[in-house]
């Protein structure tokens, strides 16, 4: 497997996401997926596939605890692009028992219990999402934070044993508004009020200008802990 990624990262040095993504979609029809946060770049992505092809499919975690404009989002990308992007929510019973163990906001208290509450909440829901495919493309950008700076456009994740493909690894913000205002892509209303990085609604919060584009998120850990574990190595 890592010769093939190691090929891939080759071929696909000097392309743009475009041509990265008329590959991949061609190559793995049927087997490619895009998560979508719907934040900036999920959305910028969401846009790229589905002007290749319609029928490639988009799924979102719904954590249960997310802002009220990510489901605005939501909608309006749904209307947009005449879609129904695919849902997948916790396990009810896992759910239960995380509110019995930590109470409601338990992830304010401890790494462990947060760290719990995405794994409940985000990655069991992110395995099922993946079973079965062999790509899973994902908006990270390498200079989102310290902990994206070394990662490459293909990866093998170990974890899900998917190719893992991201095509705006290289961009940066500018990039990204660029795309957004010149395609008229719909976007999350909150990025206009200081929330460049939206997960959440507890973990997220609004910074102010010139910050790092993730210190609104999980704001009360140290940056290095700042995954929630779907994208750790
Ligand atoms: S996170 O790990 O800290 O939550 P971030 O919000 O920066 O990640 O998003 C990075 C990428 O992870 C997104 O571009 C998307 O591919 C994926 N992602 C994050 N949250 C979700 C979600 N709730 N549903 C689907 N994909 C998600
Ligand atoms: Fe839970 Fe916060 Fe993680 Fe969401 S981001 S799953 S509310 S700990």
């Amino acid at each position: 497997m890592l010769d093939k990624v190691k090929e891939l990262n080759e071929k696909f040095k000097t392309a743009s996401p475009q041509e990265v993504l008329e590959y991949f979609l061609k190559t793995y029809k049927g087997k490619i997926a895009l998560s979508s946060s719907f934040g900036a770049e999920d959305q910028v992505l969401t846009d790229m596939i589905l002007k290749q092809d319609k029928s490639a499919k988009i799924f979102t975690l719904d954590t249960g605890r997310l802002p009220y404009e990510t489901y605005s989002v939501m909608d309006n990308t749904n209307l947009k692009y005449n879609i129904k992007v695919d849902v997948y929510f916790p396990d009810a019973k896992e759910v239960e028992t995380l509110y019995k163990e930590q109470g409601i906001n338990g992830f304010y208290e401890s790494i462990e219990n947060r760290k719990r509450c995405c794994f409940v909440r985000k990655i069991a829901p992110l395995q099922r999402a993946l079973q079965g495919l062999n790509i899973w493309i994902t908006g990270l950008r390498a200079s989102q934070s310290i902990t994206r700076e070394a990662m490459h456009l293909v990866e093998y994740d170990e974890n899900n044993k998917v190719i893992k493909l991201n095509p705006l690894l290289l961009w940066s913000e500018e990039d990204v508004w660029d795309y957004i205002k010149t395609h008229k892509v719909p976007y999350n209303k909150l990025h206009d009020h200081g929330y460049p990085s939206i997960g959440c609604a507890p973990c997220t919060r609004a910074i102010k200008e010139g910050k790092d584009i993730r210190s609104g998120r999980w704001w009360w850990e140290n940056p290095e802990h700042k995954e929630c574990g779907l994208h750790k190595k």
